[in-house]
């Protein structure tokens, strides 16, 4: 499990993944595909979020207003909030989800701008990997959720050993430089950082995460050099200007309590 980096560290990292997603916000089809775009999965992993009329839910880590903007279609009465590191992706999501009545704002992921005990629900869906300090953002989510909220957490979720090590250092070590993934945890790595912050793990929706990446990602050519064995686990394939890969993901849910 990785430790929380230094505040410096730490800085270059956001400031990283935020160059990344706004360079490619253009190509933001490309960086979160359309296998996650228009995902059933994630659709039927909200709709099981306990949310009461008029609830307040955030989305965070938020991108273009995908999460957000379901949550708004699936639960109406909702006040709905997304909150992204970067002005430019926010400025994105409010113009794609102009007329969708949702509150965007422009926050880091350890230090969430609400007060206390706000939110019946929050979100987060491939966006944990770049954060620098899961263990501080825990405690945020915690510390606005309401007791008895639920935090869903949607990631790539590699089994113990092995293949999280291999997945790490292949797939995030490369991309952390270009777009500042920082690691892929696996369940009991959730566990260990959940449960100081008063987060207990409820349930686990495990899925194949099928992603097709553009191989003007130059970081993605690391794949290539992987060896045969890994490649087959993640059912690595290549195209003329694609790679294509299957991880095991989930939808993770954990009580506030
Ligand atoms: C792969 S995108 C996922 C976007 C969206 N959640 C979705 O599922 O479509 C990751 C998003 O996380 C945001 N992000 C990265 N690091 C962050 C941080 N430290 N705090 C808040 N947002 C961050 C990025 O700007 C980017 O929009």
């Amino acid at each position: 499990m990785a430790e929380p980096l230094d505040p410096q560290t730490a800085g270059e990292i956001r400031k990283r993944s935020r160059n990344f997603f706004e360079a490619e916000l253009d190509r933001y089809q490309d960086v979160s595909p359309p296998s996650i775009q228009d995902d059933d999965r994630t659709r039927r992993l909200l709709e099981s979020l306990p949310v009461s009329p008029e609830s307040k839910l955030i989305d965070i880590g938020c991108g273009t207003g995908i999460v957000a903007s379901h949550l708004k279609r699936l639960f109406p009465q909702a006040r709905v909030c997304g909150l992204d590191i970067s002005p430019k992706v926010i400025a994105r999501a409010q113009e794609l989800c102009r007329t969708g009545n949702i509150d965007f704002v422009v926050a880091t992921e350890s230090e969430l701008p609400f007060p206390d005990s706000v939110f019946e629900s929050a979100v987060c869906r491939f966006s944990l990997h770049h954060y620098p300090d899961v263990a501080a953002h825990f405690r945020e989510v915690r510390r606005v959720l309401k007791a008895g909220g639920i935090y869903l957490i949607v990631e790539v979720l590699p089994q113990a050993g092995r293949f999280q090590t291999m997945l790490n250092d292949v797939f995030t070590a490369a991309e952390r430089e270009s777009a500042g993934h920082v690691a892929y945890y696996s369940l009991e790595d959730y566990m260990d950082l959940l449960a100081p912050a008063k987060l207990k793990l409820r349930s686990v929706r495990p899925f194949p995460l099928q992603l097709k990446i553009g191989k003007y990602l130059t970081h993605c050519q690391e794949l290539r050099k992987t060896p045969a064995s890994f490649q087959n686990r993640i059912s690595f394939e290549e195209g003329e200007d694609w790679f294509s890969v299957r991880l095991p993901a989930a939808g993770l849910f954990a009580e506030a309590k």
